[in-house]
């Protein structure tokens, strides 16, 4: 399990370990081109594949991109069953792929909602590629932050009963659905919204935060870039202060509580 921000400090590099995408405004390139909103969707699909590749060329350890949320069933069903669709042909088409390119993926999100079938692919394809680690790819699917902090409070409570009476992050973040990563280091939402849309609460307590009015579909590497140098320029205090920054000595990691 990965370190809390809030516990202990980070050990940041040049290169975001973890990068969280909001990957917007898929409608809204569609729109623009009098096509309908399915064909940005596809385009959007497509987008995904190059940022994948970029992020794993440039060292990012974890991309977490959020591709449904819990509130997206709000939707036309035939766009809600349209992008279900294109998730079974993401699967089918790209898994093998993945794998041979030393990603590991995982979907996080409540998978009760959806048709066995796509279930099923999403456990194979976590199953096939479990050892790999060259990049984690997580897709939050049917996803929400509120969710995950309640699913999480919920388990661990079925699990130690005793917890009931006062528990910790410690205790908490296990159960969490990110367990395995390290909180994002940057977080990036296309399309000009700036909001957070129930994605990862939790763990976008320290997160720096990118936004950009590209729409997902034109979200290209050198976009990514862009919004890498901007994570570059920014001071991660996590707290302290910019003096105790530009005195290493006093940088050594510290337990703060517990
Ligand atoms: C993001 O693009 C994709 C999903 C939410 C599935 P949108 O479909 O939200 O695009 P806009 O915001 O309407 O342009
Ligand atoms: C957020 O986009 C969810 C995904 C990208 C999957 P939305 O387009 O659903 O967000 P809101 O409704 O504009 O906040
Ligand atoms: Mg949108």
């Amino acid at each position: 399990m990965d370190k809390s921000s809030t516990i202990d400090i980070p050990v940041t590099g040049q290169v975001p370990r973890h990068v969280a995408v909001i990957m917007d405004g898929n409608g809204r390139w569609a729109k623009q081109r009098f096509l309908p909103r399915i064909a940005g969707h596809k385009r959007g699909a497509e987008a995904v594949r190059n940022i994948v590749r970029a992020c794993g060329e440039r060292g990012v350890e974890y991309l977490t991109l959020f591709a449904f949320s819990s509130e997206n069933w709000r939707r036309p069903a035939d766009e809600v069953s349209f992008l279900m669709q294109l998730f079974v042909i993401a699967l089918q088409q790209e898994v093998s792929k993945l794998h041979e390119n030393g990603v590991r993926f995982k979907v996080i999100g409540d998978l009760s909602r959806f048709e066995s079938e796509l279930v099923r692919l999403i456990h194979d394809a976590e199953h096939l590629t479990r050892d790999n680690r060259r990049l984690t790819l997580t897709v939050a699917a049917n996803y929400g932050g509120r969710w995950d902090i309640l699913q999480a409070a919920n388990r661990m409570l079925r699990e130690k009963p005793e917890l009931a009476a006062g528990f910790s992050e410690t205790d908490l973040m296990p159960y969490l659905s990110l367990n395995y990563a390290p909180e994002p280091d940057l977080f990036i939402r296309t399309g000009g919204e700036q909001r957070i849309s129930n994605f990862v609460l939790w763990q976008l307590a320290y997160t720096e935060l990118y936004f950009t009015d590209l729409l997902w579909p034109d979200f290209d590497t050198s976009a990514l870039d862009r919004a890498i140098a901007s994570y570059q320029q920014r001071e991660r205090r996590f707290g302290r202060t910019s003096e105790q920054l530009a005195q290493p000595a006093l940088n050594i990691t510290r337990r703060l509580t517990g």
